[in-house]
């Protein structure tokens, strides 16, 4: 009875399958030329949009080349399930003012979009990093991100190479069900605001088997960011993985339910942080049900980290100004390492606003250098201490 279900299932399933259409779609058969100085923009969006309207699977293909690619929107929503095939390097002008938005590529309003293939993102941004005032310009000119998925859903980004990125290498905006893996991002440690994956206002976002070494956090996580999973992620150099900054302004939505297991930070000047600015905001925001487990670090500035007084550009509010976002069950287990300043675990909140249920279980951090020791510093934390403390518990 069961076989012939199964059978039968099988059969439908089989004939369901065969009807998907799949067609592929070159760009070299659009005018594509991998000559390194051609713009590609115009043949690149017309094989996206003969892929992006018809039905069944679309793959877009760029094969082994390297191609100049200006800065270009895929929008949908298309019918078909779109995969894009980069197996080849794509480059960016180095020059800044040919962008008009924030982004180099962007993917918008799809819906079951497969992003890998292989190949290369080369942002050049070394131009751009000299052009970059923000340290000392609260309105700076955002420079161009190297890939952009706004109002992306059910989302595969996986085996590319991004270099180089002008400022942030992905971001994710309004995005869900996504799943990014098995990318390398590099940018050098002096590179400024290169982050490497930035998430605002996305829910369900799995990040596992990445590589990220850049000039700012490896993975940012931002208002709106809820049910994130981050795996087996390589972080240096860089900033370390961030929940913020958070708290700026009003409107901004909480952050929820984010583990982050089995990482590895190297040389970094922070490993996990939690960052909020001081100011004072109409409504209260919270970040809640943070849960870090199995990290290593080696040889980083400031392993754990929470702050309620960022405050990285000035104008901002004076140091001990109240934050108006509180931080609820947060949980560290396992963490083990080096840190090379003489603070382990720092945990700043704020004094309106004491976090809530912080708890950490079987730490062991210890100094990099000789004649070094390491210290945990706490204000107005409530919390508790579990297993084994290296160094003595703050809570
Ligand atoms: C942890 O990460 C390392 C390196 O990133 C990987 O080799 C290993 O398989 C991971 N372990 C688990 C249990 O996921
Ligand atoms: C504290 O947070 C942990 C998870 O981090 C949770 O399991 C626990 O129930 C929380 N305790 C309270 C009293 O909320
Ligand atoms: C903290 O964890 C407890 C237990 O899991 C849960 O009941 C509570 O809602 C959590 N707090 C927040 C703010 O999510």
């Amino acid at each position: 009875m069961n076989t012939i279900f199964l059978f039968v299932f099988c059969f439908l399933v089989c004939i369901a399958e065969a009807k998907v259409e799949y067609k592929l779609f070159n760009v070299m058969n659009y005018g594509a030329r991998a000559d390194d100085r051609t713009d590609n923009s115009v043949a690149f969006l017309r094989a996206w949009n003969d892929a992006c309207s018809r039905r069944g699977k679309s793959t877009i293909l760029v094969p082994q080349g390297s191609y100049m690619l200006h800065e270009i929107i895929f929008s949908g929503p298309c019918n078909a399930w779109m995969n894009f095939q980069i197996e080849g390097r794509l480059k960016a002008p180095s020059d800044i003012y040919l962008f008009r938005t924030d982004s180099w590529i962007s993917f918008r309003y799809v819906d079951k979009l497969n992003v890998g293939g292989g190949g290369t993102l080369d942002g050049q941004g070394a131009f751009a990093w000299t052009k970059n005032d923000c340290e000392k310009n609260q309105n700076c000119r955002t420079l161009p991100t190297t890939m952009t998925f706004q109002f992306v859903t059910n989302g595969y980004i996986h085996h590319m190479r991004s270099i180089n990125t002008k400022q942030n290498h992905f971001v994710l905006y309004g995005c869900k069900d996504m799943v990014l893996t098995r990318l390398k991002l590099i940018a050098p440690f002096n590179s400024p605001n290169t982050d490497g994956i930035k998430i605002a206002m996305s829910t369900g976002v799995t990040i596992t088997s990445v590589n990220i070494g850049t000039g700012d956090d490896c993975i940012a996580m931002l208002y709106g960011t809820k049910g994130v999973r981050i795996s087996d992620v390589y972080c240096g150099p860089g900033h370390g993985i961030s929940i913020g900054s958070l708290g700026k302004s009003n409107g901004e939505d909480d952050v929820d339910d984010i583990v982050v297991k089995n990482c590895t930070f190297s040389g970094t000047n922070n490993g996990v942080r939690i960052k909020t600015w001081t100011a004072v905001l109409q409504k209260i925001m919270h970040v809640s049900n943070i849960h870090y487990e199995d990290i290593v670090m080696e040889n980083v500035q400031n392993p754990i980290v929470i702050d309620q007084n960022y405050c990285p550009s000035h104008p901002c509010r004076p140091k001990g100004g109240v934050s108006s976002v509180e931080i609820s069950n947060v949980s560290y287990r396992f963490i083990r390492g080096s840190g090379n300043s003489n603070v382990a675990a720092s945990l700043q909140c704020s004094p309106n606003k004491p976090c809530l249920n912080i708890t950490m279980d079987t730490i062991n951090l210890w100094p990099s250098g000789k004649g070094k020791k390491l210290n945990n510093e706490c204000l107005n934390v409530n919390g508790a201490s579990y297993g084994i403390q290296i160094p003595s518990p703050c809570m």
